[in-house]
């Protein structure tokens, strides 16, 4: 079976590619830009990365690497090209998304919408035992504040918090009227915040979390450019946050994520003209004030302070966090819960994920390598 992967570069598509590799020994052509050298290398490291070093020549024979770009007609391929990969391929994973919460619309919607009707419109002429596989994510739920989140929900009377969110949302939309229009199934997989809790090396693909912790890592040192000097273990730091200290948000591991996944996109089968959709998420919901309590251990001057409404007067390091964590603290209002029924059932036999403790928190915010490099952090 040759599985089509977009987004293959990426934290989730290259968890993807190499659990279909090395677990399920299936041929991977990754669609990505760059030139088609530069993009196989990029490809091998983000694997190194995710098999800690285990990827070697036997996997990389099952490695094929296009250049394209889902936003462009044919997908950026030659017509042959794209009509020969369409007779090819058996399942198409599209994972290429423009993730960046604070985004322009029109930027979220050209990546997470138009390319998503290119993959669509490239899936249509696969034949009809292509198996499709979109990957969407919880955001869809908009900015619903509250409540039991059905798989089988998708609306937008709540509206929403960001573009990401609505542009996720459209896309979904798109998927189902395919999946009507060519009487074909389609599998679409929600993920919440997929984290990886042990260290990343330098220029790996990273995570919500990860990029939280360099932020704040950057903003205690005060050493990268327009981050503004701040020390909180010379002088107490106290920074508000628009967030609400009830809320709660979903995180869930990548080896959890990346196994129910596989075992949901790949090694089931469907039929119909439907949408099959499974939340990839954790069981309980993470409490915002233990992630805060891991933030404050690690910085102990550290005070971060809840604030309903917009903070009154912010110092350069309020207005700096709150610029860049706009969409991050948008969802930080909501008290959500992702029911999992679909997802469990698809499931049989896989564990639940490890819990989200201290322990886990601390190595998804990248604390131990921030500890490395400051030995004399004591924890
Ligand atoms: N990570 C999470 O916690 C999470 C949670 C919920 C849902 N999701 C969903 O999971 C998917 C992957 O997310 P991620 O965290 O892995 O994102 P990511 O690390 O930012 O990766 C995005 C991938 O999309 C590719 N891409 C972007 N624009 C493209 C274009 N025009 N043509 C071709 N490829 C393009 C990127 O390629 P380059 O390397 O060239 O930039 C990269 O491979 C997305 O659909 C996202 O919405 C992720």
């Amino acid at each position: 079976m040759t599985v089509l992967l977009t987004g293959a570069t990426g934290f989730l598509g290259s968890r993807i590619a190499h659990a279909l590799i090395t677990t399920r020994a299936e041929p991977v052509v990754a669609l990505g830009r760059g030139d088609p050298s530069r993009l196989r290398n990029r490809m091998v490291e983000a694997l190194q990365v995710v098999g800690a070093g285990a990827f070697d020549g036997r996997h990389g024979g099952r490695l094929r690497c296009v250049s394209g770009d889902v936003t462009e007609p044919w997908l950026g391929l030659s017509p042959a090209l794209y009509a020969r990969l369409a007779g090819e391929v058996d399942a198409i994973w599209h994972c290429a998304s423009d993730i960046a919460l604070t985004g322009e619309r029109e930027r979220l919607y050209r990546v997470n919408v138009h390319g998503t009707a290119e993959v669509l419109a490239f899936a249509a002429v696969t034949p009809p035992h292509c198996k499709l596989v979109h990957v969407s994510s919880v955001a869809v739920a908009g900015a619903r504040p509250s409540g039991h989140v059905m798989e089988s929900d998708l609306s937008d009377v709540h509206g929403f918090e960001t573009h990401y969110d609505a542009s996720k949302y459209t896309a979904e939309c798109l998927v189902q009227q395919w999946a009507e229009r060519h009487s074909r199934p389609v599998v679409v997989l929600r993920p919440s915040i997929v984290a990886a809790d042990r260290t990343l090396p330098e220029g790996a693909a990273g995570h919500s979390l990860s990029v939280l912790g360099n932020m704040l890592e950057a903003v205690s040192q005060g050493g990268a450019p327009g981050i503004p000097a701040q020390r909180p273990r010379a002088r107490g730091l106290s920074l508000r946050l628009r967030v609400s200290s009830n809320a709660s948000f979903n995180i869930v591991g990548d080896r959890y994520a990346t196994e129910a996944m596989i075992r949901i996109g790949h090694d089931r089968r469907y039929q119909g003209a439907a949408a099959y959709t499974f939340h990839m998420v954790h069981p309980e919901p993470t409490p915002i004030r233990d992630l805060l309590a891991v933030i404050e251990d690690q910085y102990p001057g550290l005070r971060i302070e809840c604030a309903d409404d917009d903070v009154p007067d912010p110092t350069a390091a309020e207005q700096f966090m709150a610029a860049s964590l706009t969409g991050f603290l948008r969802y930080c209002r909501h008290q959500r819960v992702y029911d999992r029924s679909n997802a469990t059932a698809a499931t049989p036999g896989l564990a639940d994920p490890a819990p989200i403790d201290a322990a886990f928190l601390r190595g998804a915010l990248g604390f131990a390598r921030h500890d490395a490099d400051h030995p004399s952090r004591a924890h």
